[in-house]
């Protein structure tokens, strides 16, 4: 099998302050920090990177850094590298002389003058101020950041700001939030991220799609008969109750990771790979899911909410024991969809979307589903008879794509068995261990919007969503299904009434 060597795209990213709000948070410990020291070991960086965290805890710009060497190289390990010690110490060194700590409070307008003093002394105009914050305080801190001055470019240095999912909890939140952002800055300013397009499996559906000629060929509803897209975790919602009680699954993958899998498939060619061309196709096809009224949105959809069940032998709790989580809670933990694209290429082909928490495997993966063949011309095998065939692209953990095919059994009768023609990352490629965080981080400081949102994308996903919500807040019930099964049954319904069956996971 042949091995395909990486070669290095890119640049050393140019001397730029990153600010990184919410700095004692999970998110900065456990992704992005990581991130930023592989990005450093593949000389990704240059010399002219300072990271600045920005909290309202007290602590030394040498104990913070200490604080976070200790935390990747104990517990975020597996993120970073294989080895039992996960930094190389001269690489880390490097990246610490450049992290310092500014101590304040982000409704505080004195915390914006001392950004503005680390911006004066780092020798630099550019800066990106990353929002790993919890999302009452988007609207807070960017206005500060505006009213400060700290958002105005100059010809030579750029101002950054990037933001974290949530981004809204319906559209008219959504929007209100939009609006506020471009009131301060300019869309160019603005890195809306969705750590799915950081994934190389997400990315390489555009690069398979539209590398390969092939593809085209049949990617349309003359020979697509649907597509499914599903994203189960095995995890429950750990420590996340306060968080996940006001969100559910519809809200924390749907209008975000689920519809940057549906637009990387259903999108027409970008004119280019540029951000414009890409982010305006995907915000058309994503404009184009098709608005249900509030009957057809609760007949196309299934709340679930895992009790307590098992999984690998170990006896699991249900949502609602759960930590603050009430205990008559409705919150789904399992949402699937049916949507519909009223466009030209995908007129009549259901999407089928599913997610939730406590399933019985880890996977997703998006399946399309293919039209049986018009004839079969064997004796004794009619067509009604043939299994569907598929194309797997398996986004995580086996990351890869499948073509399962007909193929005839062996032997003197004319028997057909499904088969898999397959592509798995890891036997073609070396791939560096990575949080998916690396790309992003580095589009942003180099100035590439493709793999962010747009203001018109994140509001599109949300209004194909909308009437979901409005359909549950008049009746919020959910169905059950026990921890460690696919979901209740009522989401295998969905499909079964339309004839067709989800694909086995796994
Ligand atoms: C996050 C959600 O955005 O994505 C989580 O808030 C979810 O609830 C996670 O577990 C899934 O991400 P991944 O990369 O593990 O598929």
């Amino acid at each position: 099998m042949t091995t395909v060597r990486q070669t290095s795209k890119a640049q050393p990213a140019p001397a730029t302050t990153l600010f990184l709000f919410g700095a004692h948070g999970d998110l900065v410990k456990r992704l992005l920090m990581p991130a930023l020291y592989n990005l450093s070991r593949d000389g990704l960086l240059g010399d002219g990177l300072r990271i600045v965290g920005v909290d309202h805890n007290a602590i030394s710009d040498i104990d913070f850094a200490d604080k976070l060497e200790a935390f990747i190289r104990n517990e975020a390990a597996s993120k970073v590298g294989n080895g039992a010690d996960p930094l190389d110490p001269a690489r880390w060194a490097k990246l610490a002389k450049g992290i310092s700590y500014v101590q304040g409070d982000f409704l505080d307008d004195s915390t914006y003058q001392a950004l503005a003093a680390k911006i004066a002394a780092s020798g630099t105009g550019n800066a990106v101020f990353y929002l790993a914050t919890a999302p009452r305080f988007f609207s807070e801190v960017v206005r500060r950041l505006g009213a400060a001055g700290l958002l105005v470019e100059g010809p030579e240095a750029f101002r950054r700001v990037v933001i974290e999912k949530p981004f809204g909890s319906d559209l008219h939140t959504a929007e209100a939030l939009n609006a506020c952002l471009l009131k301060v800055m300019t869309e160019k300013q603005i890195y809306r991220i969705d750590h799915y397009l950081g994934k190389e499996t997400v990315q390489n559906i555009l690069v398979s799609r539209f590398s390969n000629s092939l593809f085209e060929a049949f990617w349309n509803n003359h020979y697509i008969d649907h597509v499914q897209i599903t994203a189960a975790e095995t995890v429950g919602v750990e420590t996340r109750g306060s968080f996940y009680e006001h969100t559910g699954a519809l809200r924390d993958m749907v209008p975000n990771h689920l519809f940057q899998l549906l637009a990387m498939v259903a999108m027409e060619p970008p004119a280019a790979f540029g951000a414009d061309a890409v982010r305006g196709e995907k915000a058309k096809v994503v404009g184009a899911i098709r608005p249900w009224s509030i009957s057809e949105a609760r007949a196309n959809s299934v709340r679930g909410q895992y009790v307590a069940g098992e999984l690998a032998g170990q006896a699991l709790a249900g949502y609602r024991e759960e930590p603050n989580v009430a205990a008559d809670s409705t919150t789904e933990t399992y949402v699937a969809l049916k949507v519909m694209i009223d466009n030209w290429r995908w007129v009549g082909v259901p999407f089928y979307l599913r997610t939730g928490k406590r399933m019985s495997v880890r996977d997703t993966e998006i399946a399309i589903c293919f039209k049986p063949a018009p004839y079969a011309p064997f004796r004794d095998t009619p067509v009604d008879e043939m299994q569907p065939t598929y194309l797997r692209i398996q986004i995580q953990p086996n990351e890869g794509m499948w073509f399962d095919l007909l193929a005839k059994r062996p032997g003197p009768a004319l028997d057909m068995a499904n088969i898999e023609l397959g592509f798995a990352y890891k036997d073609f490629f070396e791939m560096q261990p990575s949080t998916g965080y690396e790309t992003l981080i580095y589009d942003c400081l180099t100035g590439d919007q493709t793999l962010f949102q747009r203001a018109d994308n994140i509001e599109n996903g949300w209004r194909a969503v909308q009437p979901f919500l409005d359909a549950w807040k008049e009746d919020a019930s959910v169905k059950h299904y026990a921890a460690g099964e696919d979901g209740p049954a009522a989401g295998d319904e969905l499909l079964a009434r339309d004839g067709r069956t989800w694909h086995r996971l796994g």
